[in-house]
């Protein structure tokens, strides 16, 4: 896989795919959490350092392959300039032949942000001809989105079929730390799996258990594998709550039980919230938890919107040695090794 630096990009049009679905509050334009947009800056700098011409990209939300007006860019347009010395223009789509003027007319330094990718639905349908439309768009293909690298979507799988293609720094990152997990593990290594997208996740356990010494799981979890009587090959390695708050939450025995194997890990990695974190009687498993593996002193990862929004809540943010902007996509790295989005790099 190349990566940003093989690249010579002064004066070529680069085009970045970001992840930029950050979750919004109700109330339009107002960001919760920036830290997608955050990891991304270190690529945007060296490419306007470098004097590359800037076309980035990105989807928000699941608008279906239409126009949202809540789900523009603009909120996104904003926090990029507050964080970079430059300014930012923001294209009315993402595609078409004024958007492929404008971007022959942009000067070495400038930033373009095009609009949703997901406004059109040949970007989930991976279409040939609009992955063409944007490859149009560059000289250069950086994918730096690692949280949607296992989608087989057109921005992602496709515009490398036709340009010069290669990760940028944050993909690169994310691809090396969760390679080492995987390869080469210090054990024990500990897997915490939680959160709320329990059918994608129960499938992806079993493969998780061939590397995982240990699984820890929440209620939703839990309930899940039972109810659909879903067989395990290495049912030892799971460990389930014992007690719970209401089953919104683990109670305070699995807090000790999970501490217990927490603090004889080498390797932790951490995916999904262990209850109802959205309600505040519902926190204090995953705030034990975090606690614990810090105090653990284990290699640390933890991944996926919501965890990583109720990491950096508590300020802990530093105290993990990485911090991955994907969900899905990093439970899936883990178990297949790979996602297609990287795969298609190569
Ligand atoms: C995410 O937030 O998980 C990524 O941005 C991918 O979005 P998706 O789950 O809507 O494909
Ligand atoms: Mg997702």
């Amino acid at each position: 896989m190349r990566t940003l630096k093989s690249f010579e990009v002064k004066g070529k049009r680069v085009l970045v795919r970001c992840d930029f679905n950050v979750p919004l509050a109700q109330k339009r334009g107002i960001i919760l959490d920036d830290f997608r947009i955050r990891k991304t800056i270190p690529t945007i700098e060296y490419l306007i350092e470098k004097g590359a011409k800037l076309l980035l990209m990105s989807h928000l939300g699941r608008p279906g392959g239409k126009v949202v007006e809540s789900l523009r860019l603009t909120p996104i347009q904003n926090r990029l300039m507050e964080y970079l010395d430059v300014s930012v223009t923001k294209a009315p789509d993402c595609v078409g032949e004024e958007i492929e003027k404008w971007s022959r007319e942009m000067q070495p330094g400038e930033i373009l942000l095009l609009e949703n990718l997901r406004f059109h639905k040949e970007e989930a349908e991976n279409n040939k001809g609009f992955a063409k439309e944007l490859a149009k768009l560059g000289d250069i293909y950086i994918n730096d989105a690692f949280s949607v690298c296992h989608r087989n979507h057109a921005s992602i799988v496709g515009i490398p079929k036709y340009l010069p293609s290669g990760a940028g720094f944050l993909l690169e990152k994310e691809i090396k730390v969760l390679s080492q997990i995987i390869k080469n593990p210090k054990r024990p290594l500990i897997a915490i799996i939680g959160g709320k997208k329990v059918k994608t996740k129960s499938k992806l356990i079993d493969k998780i258990s061939e590397i995982a010494d240990f699984i820890l799981i929440n209620w939703l979890i839990a309930e899940e594998l039972k109810g659909k009587n879903i067989q395990l090959k290495y049912p030892q390695k799971i460990v389930e709550p014992i007690d719970g708050i209401e089953e919104k939450d683990i109670g305070p025995k699995t807090i000790d039980l999970f501490k217990e194997k927490i603090a004889s890990a080498k390797t932790i990695f951490w995916a999904g919230p262990l209850g109802k974190i959205e309600e505040e009687n519902f926190q204090k498993g995953s705030k034990e938890i975090t606690q614990a593996i810090i105090e653990s002193g284990a290699f640390s990862v933890a991944g996926g919107g919501e965890t990583v929004e109720f990491i950096n809540k508590l300020g802990l943010t530093e105290e993990f040695n990485h911090l991955s902007i994907g969900g899905g996509a990093m439970l899936d790295f883990i178990a297949d090794g790979k996602v297609v989005g990287s795969e298609a790099l190569k």
